[in-house]
């Protein structure tokens, strides 16, 4: 049975993060809120704990994971020969939604690594996270806590629907912040190359560093990487049940074509009697009035809603019973380039552009 242990996110009871640092201690996973989504964390010097994360997740062994430490400092246990110019990004964004791939220390578990001899590494910035790592007084590795290929978890509710007694618990503290997943960079290129864009914009990383970060084709979700240098990327994510398209415009200053676009698609399901949801913007919602389970993300001209709301929408549509899902594209300036690369990955790479 899955325990389920609800807390004060600013404030959370001392006696419930002892309990779950117990149950990492001894072997078991945890589902932990942190501020991007909820991640499944255990132990990560303990193999049959790392082990037991892909095994629930149904993850393939050669994705590796991300290990999360309670305070910057603790990076010697984990890496070594970490270039000078890391510390730049670190100074300005741990704790906080950015993942680097550094040189991997010895001791860190190969399964951890998937076997490559570099690890990932984060300081998550939600407090239940840091005391939950702090107590438990050693690096947790944690994918998201979402079954392989679903849509990650913003709500300890979605963890439930992937996990509910297959995990030893859960602590809910409510909504995610971010609500997307971190920004991961390959630090040890140069220049640094990003592997997944995230809740950290690259712009804000360019500024930092003063160099302009390669960004590879998959990392937009324009097509899956084979390079073992981003394993994450080959595998279906974040798919809804329904079946997916997103529809992409050249710019989206006029967004009349989109709408047609739009429209055309979802009618001609309709008349099929296929149940339609609609995943779009304020700007457009009421001129998709009558044409199926109508969802906006939020402003256009705030992509941190959109991106904070994405996840959460993808997992309506199922539980609505939504069989075809006809999304709008957004520009990929900010954080609309992490919407854009989890909507081409929700649909399967089914895109087509508004002309
Ligand atoms: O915000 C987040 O990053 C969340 C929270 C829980 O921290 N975690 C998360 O983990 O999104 P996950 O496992 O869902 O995604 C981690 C990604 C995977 O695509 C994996 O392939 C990549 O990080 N990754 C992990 N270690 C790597 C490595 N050594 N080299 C390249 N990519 C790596
Ligand atoms: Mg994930």
């Amino acid at each position: 049975k899955t325990l389920i242990l609800k807390v004060d996110p600013q404030n959370p009871s001392i006696n419930v993060i002892r309990e779950a640092a117990r149950i990492l201690a001894e072997g078991g996973l945890v589902a932990f809120p942190t501020e991007t989504v909820y991640g499944l964390g255990a132990a990560a010097d303990i193999r049959e704990a790392v082990l037991k994360i892909f095994k629930v997740k149904n993850r393939p062994p050669d994705n590796p994971l991300i290990l999360h430490l309670a305070d910057p400092e603790w990076l010697p246990r984990v890496s070594r020969n970490i270039p000078s110019y890391a510390y730049k990004l670190i100074e300005k964004f741990w704790p906080g939604p950015l993942t680097l791939i550094l040189p991997k220390a010895e001791q860190v578990l190969s399964e951890v690594t998937a076997g490559l001899p570099k690890v990932a590494v984060r300081v998550p910035a939600h407090r239940v996270a840091q005391l939950l790592i702090k107590e438990l007084g050693k690096p947790v590795a944690a994918p998201s806590a979402n079954r392989s290929g679903r849509p990650s978890p913003t709500h300890a509710r979605h963890v439930i629907e992937d996990f509910n007694g297959q995990i030893d618990a859960i602590i809910d503290a409510g909504e995610t912040l971010h609500g997307v997943e971190s920004t991961i960079l390959d630090i040890t290129l140069w220049p640094p190359v990003l592997l997944r864009p995230g809740a950290i914009p690259i712009e804000e990383i360019e500024m930092t560093l003063g160099v302009k970060v390669t960004v590879p084709e998959f990392a937009r979700g324009i097509r899956e990487s084979e390079e073992a240098i981003a394993p994450g990327t080959k595998y279906r994510h974040y798919a809804p049940m329904a079946e997916m398209i997103l529809v992409e415009a050249e710019d989206y200053k006029n967004l009349d074509k989109l709408v047609e676009k739009v429209k055309e698609i979802a009618l001609k399901k309709i008349s099929r009697g296929v149940k339609v949801g609609i995943l779009c913007s304020d700007e457009t919602a009421h001129r998709y009035e009558g044409l199926g389970l109508v969802v906006s993300l939020g402003p256009r001209s705030d992509s941190f809603i959109i991106a904070r709301n994405l996840f959460k929408a993808l997992r309506s549509m199922d539980e609505l019973g939504v069989e075809f899902i006809v999304a709008e594209g957004f520009e990929e300036k900010g954080l609309g380039l992490t919407v854009m690369n989890r909507l081409r990955k929700a649909s399967g790479h089914n895109v087509v552009n508004a002309v």
